[in-house]
């Protein structure tokens, strides 16, 4: 059997290949899922000291538990990234530590976590 690719045909072939291999690498759940773990890395580095399992460890009624956070009107990814950024009350901001959109993404952990119940899984 003799193989007869012309040279458009393999052409066609790598574009196709190209095309699978570009949507899985940009696929949205694949984004998803490194935003999770980057969120939980920024989490471990940078709060995690203090918000252990999301808790707190200086100030027991201000948790990243749920109820908590609505009880303290941060009941929002945005409003728990604006706390990340710019600190409140005796916390710091951490703007400069996290670095570009790590506020909304540590933020978006956090709050994945808190419906969750800082439950694993
Ligand atoms: C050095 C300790 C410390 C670190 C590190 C820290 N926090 Fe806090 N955090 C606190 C304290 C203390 C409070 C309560 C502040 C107050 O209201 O006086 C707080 C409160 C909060 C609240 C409000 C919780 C509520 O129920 O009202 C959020 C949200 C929060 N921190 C997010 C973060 C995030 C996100 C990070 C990491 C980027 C972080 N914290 C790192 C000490 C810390």
């Amino acid at each position: 059997m003799k193989l007869n690719f012309s040279n458009k045909r393999i052409f066609r072939y790598i574009t196709i290949i190209f095309l699978i291999l570009s949507s899985f690498l940009i696929h949205p759940n694949r984004i998803k899922a490194l935003d999770k773990s980057i969120g939980e890395n920024l989490f471990i580095q940078h709060c995690s000291g203090c918000h252990v399992k999301g808790g707190n460890i200086i100030r027991r009624n201000k948790t990243l538990k749920i109820s908590d956070l609505k009880r303290n009107g941060i009941d929002s990814p945005e409003a728990i990234a604006k706390v990340a950024r710019l600190g409140i009350g005796s916390m710091n901001g951490y703007k400069e530590l996290l670095g570009e959109k790590g506020d909304q993404i540590v933020a978006n952990w956090i709050w994945e976590q808190s419906q969750k119940a800082w439950v694993q899984g």
